[in-house]
């Protein structure tokens, strides 16, 4: 199996969006539009182009040549400029094959090659395991928890905060 991280274009628009309208949104932020249509692709789009490189690095994660997942990382401002919190989420019908552990573990090397930071935050909802797990095999360490902080769905969850250091 071939994973890349590729950059974006513009003209990844309509695959981007059908990723996103039918991706498991369980534990994913309600700012997700929902349903997820080519203006919001273009739109992420837009602005992935301007920030590509500055404030953060963006990609698509391609599995065998197909658009399987996004990934990225994005830098803070402020006095948390040096932190940076990655996101990642993956077609369901790619799942549990190591694809996303690996697209961490080349993003990582990227982002502490490319951006000024000294570390990478991970914040995933307390039963997100398989989420859990992908950070953890790639050295991400539990630094605690936000006891209650997610309420999604009708459900309230712990969101576990994880910390690479560079
Ligand atoms: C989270 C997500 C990216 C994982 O991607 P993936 O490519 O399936 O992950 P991997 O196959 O690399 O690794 C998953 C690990 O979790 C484990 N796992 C999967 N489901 C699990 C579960 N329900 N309970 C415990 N462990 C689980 C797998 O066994 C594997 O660990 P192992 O290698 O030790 O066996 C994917 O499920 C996804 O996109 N989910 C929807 C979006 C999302 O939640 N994004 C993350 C937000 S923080």
């Amino acid at each position: 199996m071939d994973i890349v991280l590729r950059k974006w274009n513009r003209g990844d628009a309509p695959a981007l969006s059908l990723l996103l309208d039918g991706i498991d949104r369980r534990y994913l932020s309600d700012r997700l539009p929902r349903p997820y249509t080519l203006t919001d692709g273009e739109q992420w789009l837009d602005m992935v182009l301007k920030q590509e490189g500055k404030a953060g690095i963006f990609r698509a994660v391609m599995v065998d040549g197909e658009l399987a997942g996004s990934i990225s990382v994005e830098q803070k401002s402020d006095v948390y400029r040096r932190d940076a919190e990655i996101g990642y989420l993956l077609a369901g019908g790619y799942w549990s094959k190591g694809i996303m552990t690996e697209a961490v573990r080349q993003m990582c090397a990227i982002a502490f090659r490319e951006l000024d930071i000294i570390r990478i935050t991970g914040l995933v909802y307390e039963p997100n395991a398989a989420s859990r797990r992908v950070l953890e095999k790639n050295g991400f360490v539990p630094e605690g928890f936000m006891r209650n902080a997610i309420t999604k769905d009708g459900s309230t969850y712990n969101l576990c905060i994880y910390g690479k250091q560079i």
